[in-house]
């Protein structure tokens, strides 16, 4: 490919093969240029170096590969976070348990908190940068997304606790004010693994049984051993799934069960108290 020697040729280049808007997110990420600049200025030189990383992650782009692993990072709620492939790429849907979850801990004086199955940490993150009077533990059963989610709280400044291990193992014996979850629910035979960003991302971040609902059966389940009497459990699940989460959050014995609709109206989260 030739290499675009300014910045509108650059994004001319891009048409017709990427979304416009992935182009001029990959050009600002190479370029360090902001968006006013890429509009204001397409004459603007760019540097030869510049322009080669540019048609990488444009060809890369073209072949599938996701804008977040390819510049390495991803906003959520307001803020940075790192992404490889060892972790879920932050999904704008999931602001909403945060959301819920600050609504909750606003109410409540130095609330232990758990986000079980972190990923690059960015629900965790939140919480402890939202409600600093919060003590936030983060737990994966994958390492190298731990490992992510460790780095993403030290280079906010975020005070989060990291333990890794399989869902409940690494705080036995501990109880929480709210545990929050974004566990994998997608069935092994579901499409859409084969489609867009999913290809790229973790199985392990994803897949959870034949239904997709084996981890949130998992959780539902070992939860009132982890909470405090009224200790909400909030859990993000699949646009079809939340008469099932409930009616399982219902059989753990949990109180007040109910669903929120995220930004397009689909029930993305369910939860439900602790009895008392
Ligand atoms: C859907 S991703 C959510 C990541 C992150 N919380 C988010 O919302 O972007 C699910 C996470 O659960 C983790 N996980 C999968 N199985 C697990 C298990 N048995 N125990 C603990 N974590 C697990 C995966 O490694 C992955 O990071």
């Amino acid at each position: 490919m030739i290499l675009p020697t300014t910045l509108g040729d650059a994004l001319q280049i891009a048409r017709g093969r990427i979304d416009s808007v992935d182009a001029k997110l990959l050009l600002r990420e190479a370029s360090g240029c902001s968006a006013a600049t890429l509009v204001g200025f397409p004459e603007r030189a760019l540097p030869v170096e510049v322009a080669q990383r540019y048609v990488d992650w444009l060809s890369r782009r073209e072949a599938g590969e996701p804008v977040a692993h390819l510049v390495g990072s991803r906003e959520f709620y307001g803020h940075m976070f790192r992404v490889t492939a060892d972790t879920l790429i932050p999904r704008p849907d999931t602001e909403l348990i945060v959301e819920l979850a600050i609504e909750r801990l606003k109410l409540l004086t130095a609330p232990a908190v758990l986000d079980l199955g972190t990923g690059s940490g960015a629900i965790a993150i939140s919480l402890a940068l939202e409600c600093q009077h919060a003590n936030v533990t983060a737990t994966d059963a994958s390492a190298a997304a731990l490992a992510v989610a460790a780095d993403n709280a030290q280079c906010l400044s975020a005070p989060l606790r990291c333990l890794r291990g399989n869902w409940f193992e690494p705080v036995s014996g501990e109880r929480f004010d709210l545990i929050v979850s974004n566990p994998p629910y997608i069935a092994a035979d579901d499409i859409h693994l084969g489609q867009g960003d999913v290809r790229f991302e973790p199985l392990s971040a994803l897949v959870a049984g034949s239904d997709g609902l084996d981890d949130i059966r998992h959780i539902a389940k070992l939860s009132p051993a982890h909470l405090q009497p009224g200790a909400w459990l909030l859990l993000e699940h699949g646009y079809d799934q939340a008469d099932t989460v409930r009616a399982l959050l219902s059989a753990a014995g949990f109180v007040e069960v109910q669903s929120w609709r995220d930004l397009a109206g689909i029930q993305r989260v369910s939860g439900g108290r602790a009895a008392y």
